[in-house]
């Protein structure tokens, strides 16, 4: 089996050597690659229960996915990668793993931010900050402090993330822009936009989400209007370059009408 990658589709086995796998890549650089690619990273949980594992081992396998996924999009030339790592929910889940989840920024930068500054990566965050235990808060302003000046891709983690709150955010804002001014003017889309946590960022072109689950939940829901969606049974720990690869060769395959015919 050296060599070759097996894929299960639909129960049937599938066999893909690198060749094939090194094919698509070639064949997917040939054509426009989504700009911005956000991921729902899911299903660490059922893969550490299928490998009779402790949850916490399925997230430890699932920041190696990061790894991993974040060195491929930048070596494939994606621009923008927004990783939903902690929604705003994930504080519903027993203290130990909300700990365990906390503790995985600080454990990912401690090794991965030299690499991140040689690779011209620019690191980012959404959502609301200033419910994160300080040390997360620290580790993700020193990474985007240390990579600011990079050009190159956008590595965007949502913690603490929810697209509800961060609508509401907005909405707030510009109530209160409104009273400080006096006067309440119509707003734009545009303009709304310039209130949300992805105010500097394009809208996602691809949406990935790993596990087979077959929603958003509660994620980028105002940014995701004209989104191509993406899903796979694969959970996330298991995520490599052919599932990538077979999502953006699937957007690849998608007219984009945006309404229109
Ligand atoms: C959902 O799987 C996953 C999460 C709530 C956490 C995702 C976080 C990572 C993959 C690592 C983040 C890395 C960094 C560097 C911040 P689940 O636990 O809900 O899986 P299940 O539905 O199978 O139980």
């Amino acid at each position: 089996m050296q060599g070759r990658v097996v894929y299960y589709l639909d129960g049937g086995l599938l066999i893909m050597t690198v060749q094939q796998i090194k094919d698509l890549e070639t064949h997917i650089r040939t054509e426009k690659l989504p700009v911005h690619i956000a991921i729902i990273m899911d299903g660490n949980g059922r893969w550490a229960a299928e490998h009779n594992l402790a949850r916490h081992e399925g997230h430890r396998q699932g920041v190696e996915t990061v790894r991993s996924t974040v060195r491929y999009c930048n070596s494939l030339g994606i621009e923008i990668l927004t990783l939903f790592a902690f929604s705003t929910e994930n504080w519903q889940r027993p203290v130990w793993e909300v700990n365990y989840l906390m503790s995985l920024p600080e454990k990912y930068f401690q090794t991965e931010l030299p690499e991140l500054i040689k690779n011209n990566v620019q690191v980012k965050m959404i959502g609301d900050q200033s419910k994160l235990p300080h040390k997360v808060k620290k580790v993700i302003a020193e990474g985007a402090e240390a990579t600011k000046d990079n050009s190159g891709m956008i590595l965007n983690f949502a913690l603490n993330y929810g697209s509800r709150a961060e609508i509401l955010n907005a909405v707030n804002c510009l109530i209160e822009k409104a009273f400080k001014d006096g006067k309440i003017n119509q707003i734009s889309e545009e303009h709304f936009s310039r209130y949300l946590y992805t105010k500097d960022l394009p809208d996602p072109d691809l949406l990935i989400r790993t596990s087979g689950e077959l929603r958003v939940s509660n994620f980028l829901l105002w940014q995701l209007a004209y989104t191509e969606l993406w899903f796979t049974d694969v959970y996330w720990p298991d995520f490599g370059k052919l599932e990538l690869l077979k999502a953006i060769d699937a957007f690849q395959k998608r007219k984009r009408r945006y309404g229109k015919v």
